[in-house]
């Protein structure tokens, strides 16, 4: 028994970008915790968690997602579960001061990343008639901050990219869903909230409904859900992960 229950992954394989820490290396566990073989993804970290194996490559350009595609074929000789976990951006004092550079790379990173991963592993799932594919959004795209405006933007047309692909693969078999969370305790939710707190004091003054932040594995539970069997009837769906922070009618 695990914390998700049975080992429903067993024999599964499994990649998941971004696994090296925070809400990505949460899912890492889950689902080697549920039996699936697993490789994860990081720009830079060395290390992934026990049991997984690591390949290091830059999402943010072509030849790093190639080099993933690559390590995937060699190390698990294909992909039923690919979570597409990565992502984050610099603030910026006003959305008009952002860079060119920084919003290309906040789409790359946030949004081009998934496209061109599942440009090159959906065709493969296509081909088996299955797969899962999980997309980790942001719920800054509820009410974009304009510091961040460049992230949100990005995670708004990662989740309309999702909604269109899983319309695509749904009669090949291959569902494709997201997950969109809250604030989570993590390295890089961290990071970010003290430097968004530097330009603008008081942004995160308010109360989570549920009365926390979220932990990685609150959404790594939401991310397995999506990717198991048990949702075998759901897809082209959303899943806000969020304590009830933000409310949507
Ligand atoms: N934490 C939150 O509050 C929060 C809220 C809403 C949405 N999210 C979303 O949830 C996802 C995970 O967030 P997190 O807070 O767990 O992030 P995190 O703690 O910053 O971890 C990010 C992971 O991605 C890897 N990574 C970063 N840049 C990369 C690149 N260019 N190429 C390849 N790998 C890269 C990191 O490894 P290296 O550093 O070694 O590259 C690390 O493994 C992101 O999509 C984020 O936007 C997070």
């Amino acid at each position: 028994m695990t914390a998700f229950g049975i080992r429903e992954f067993e024999g599964k394989r499994a990649l998941v970008t971004g696994g090296s820490r925070g809400i990505g290396a949460a899912v890492v566990r889950g689902l080697l915790d549920a039996g699936a073989q697993v490789l994860t993804t990081a720009r830079t970290a060395t290390s992934a968690p026990e049991g997984a194996s690591l390949v290091t490559a830059d999402v943010r350009g072509r030849a790093g997602v190639e080099e993933i595609v690559e390590a995937a074929h060699d190390v698990l000789g294909g992909v039923d579960v690919l979570v597409e976990n990565v992502g984050g951006a610099q603030p910026h004092e006003q959305a008009t001061a952002i860079p060119d550079e920084e919003w290309q790379e906040a789409l790359d990173l946030n949004f081009l990343a998934s496209v061109r991963l599942d440009s090159l592993l959906a065709p493969g799932m296509r081909e088996r008639r299955s797969g899962a594919i999980v997309h980790v959004s942001s719920a800054a795209i509820y009410s974009p901050p304009p510091q961040f405006l460049h992230y949100a933007a990005a995670k708004m047309a990662l989740e309309t990219y999702s909604r269109g692909l899983a319309a695509e693969l749904a009669p090949h078999g291959v569902r494709v869903n997201t997950v969109t969370p809250g604030r989570v305790a993590t390295p890089g939710g961290e990071q970010t909230r003290r430097q968004w707190a530097q330009l603008e004091p008081g942004q995160d003054a308010a109360p989570v409904p549920l009365g926390r932040e979220g932990a990685p594995e609150d959404i790594a539970n939401a991310v397995l859900f999506l990717a198991s069997g048990r949702a075998q009837w759901v897809t082209g769906s959303k899943l806000v992960v969020d304590g009830g922070e933000f409310h949507r009618g």
